[in-house]
């Protein structure tokens, strides 16, 4: 006899048939009733156990958490809830749990807890739906792009340059904490450390990336990144995971062409591919809009929020346009706002991009043409000497999703811009080399993929759609 998933057995439409299972008692009730399940589908299988005919010792080991195998006949259900069911013939605990500690009794565990028991948490309906999403959604990028023409690169996680140049990098050494070599000049001596010079864990794959544009036209990374910003917030991680597309000869109004199509592909896949996962966490959402003020709640389910983005255009709006909507919006203009919209130049903060997806045009948003001083030094300069040819996509409940830009591909003014920034030349002298062998326009994003599953799930915290967060003070497991 095969071994079946509760997935495999749910969609049978032969009954009665001989089966196999094995999987984690969710609850046992009345002596009588196995709710069981193995991570393969949102919904347990009942199994119904003769008593009478069953040892009590045995009886006894069946508890929420242990792990089970059955053999059985899987029939049409005699009672409510469920269309079918095993008739248990054998049973035999495979691993004991024990009542008193497990962490995960049938019961509302708060998130905070859940995240205690991180090691453990997919054992319950709503994680092991975020984490099947997940996988799911990782699946659609990677079909996304090979069904597009591009090449899966995998960038390295250990580099010598800052990308985003915003300094915020975990640094990788080998050298002795206590007593490092130093130079003549008392610096530490980073020509003695492992790779003989100062390495850090990558915040981006895109400068690699764009080597590869460079030569095999379309590429794109899908790794993990690194980011020792101390920012507490719930949409940040220290370690999350991007995908970061990047294409010769496309320009940005390609690039944003690119990021929509994509998204929707993604989106529509779990839509297609997940629906009984995504149903559990609509309704679980349901359950606590209840819970908010009338004024807070939701129109939307998260399945309509799902085809809202699938269904409608991204709105292209510029940067300017959207400062000249701040400036004039009420909550400017009633000082709500922590960081008021005063003049051109401002940097947009997590409350402006939120006012213009939510309040102002209510579906996605791509944000262009960003001041040049507050983006990063590899955009393409726009003619006005001022502005980048940048975007952002900002999407309702997230803000920023996407960030990316048409890149500089004329050598003098990116040798002008890293020499105005203090980037040294011999750091990236073989990025400088693309702009002098055959420099092309090119474009590329980047994509934070936990923020994509949030999205996806309707999960409020970062930390919740990772199996292993790490954040400030916290990188247990
Ligand atoms: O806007 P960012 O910093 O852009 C880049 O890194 C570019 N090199 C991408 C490119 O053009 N190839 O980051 C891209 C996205 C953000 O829009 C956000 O979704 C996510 O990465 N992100 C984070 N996600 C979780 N935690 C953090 N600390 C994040 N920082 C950025
Ligand atoms: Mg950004």
């Amino acid at each position: 006899m095969t071994h079946h998933t509760v997935a495999e057995l749910l969609s049978n439409t032969k009954t009665p048939i001989e089966i196999e299972i094995k999987g984690w008692v969710r609850t046992f009730r009345a002596n009588r009733f196995i709710a069981l399940n193995d991570g393969s589908t949102i919904h347990n299988i009942q199994c119904v156990i003769n008593f009478e005919d069953t040892d009590p010792k045995l009886l006894k080991r069946i508890t929420t958490g242990a792990s089970v195998s059955i053999q059985g006949t899987l029939v049409k259900s005699q009672g409510k809830g469920q269309s079918l069911e095993v008739q248990v013939n054998a049973i035999q605990v495979l691993g004991d749990s024990d009542p008193d500690t497990y962490p995960i009794q049938p019961k509302k565990h708060s998130f905070e807890f859940l995240r205690e028991n991180a090691h453990l948490r997919t054992r319950t309906n709503t994680f092991s739906a975020v984490m099947r999403l997940r996988s799911s959604l990782s699946f659609a990028v990677h079909s996304y792009f090979n069904s597009n023409g591009f090449y899966y690169m995998h960038t390295p996680i250990i580099t010598g340059s800052d990308a985003e140049g915003a300094g915020e990098m975990f640094r990788v050494s080998t050298l002795d904490q206590k007593k490092p070599p130093l130079t003549e000049q008392g610096e530490v001596d980073h020509s003695k450390n492992f790779f003989g010079k100062d390495t850090n864990l990558t915040v981006s794959g895109q400068l690699e990336a764009e080597t590869y544009a460079m030569s095999l036209g379309k590429v794109y990374t899908f790794g993990p990144t690194f980011r020792a910003e101390n920012s507490n917030t719930s949409r940040h991680l220290s370690e999350f995971w991007m995908i970061e597309p990047e294409v010769a000869f496309m320009d940005l109004a390609g690039n944003m062409d690119l990021a929509e199509s994509f998204m929707k592909y993604v989106i529509n896949y779990i839509l297609e591919h997940n629906p009984d996962d995504i149903k559990f966490l609509e309704d679980r959402l349901l359950q606590e809009e209840k819970n908010k003020p009338q004024a807070e709640r939701s129109e939307m389910t998260l399945s309509d929020k799902l085809r809202f983005v699938v269904d409608n255009n991204f709105k292209r709006v510029s940067y300017t346009e959207a400062i000249d909507i701040l400036r004039q919006s009420k909550p400017n203009k009633k000082k709500k706002f922590k960081y008021l919209i005063n003049e051109w130049g401002a940097d947009l903060q997590s409350e402006h991009e939120r006012f213009l997806v939510e309040k102002h045009f209510k579906c996605p948003v791509i944000l262009f043409d960003y001041p040049a001083n507050i983006k990063a030094f590899y955009m393409r300069l726009n003619e006005d000497g001022k502005t980048v040819r940048a975007m952002d996509i900002l999407f309702p409940g997230i803000g920023e999703i996407v960030g990316g830009s048409q890149r500089e591909e004329r050598l003098e003014v990116l040798k002008e811009k890293m020499a105005a920034l203090h980037i040294p030349e011999e750091e990236l002298w073989w990025y400088l080399d693309l702009r002098k062998y055959g420099t092309a326009v090119h474009s590329g994003f980047g994509l934070g993929f936990e923020r994509l599953v949030m999205f996806a799930t309707g999960m409020s915290n970062i930390r919740d759609v990772i199996p292993y967060p790490r954040t400030p003070q916290n990188a247990e497991f």
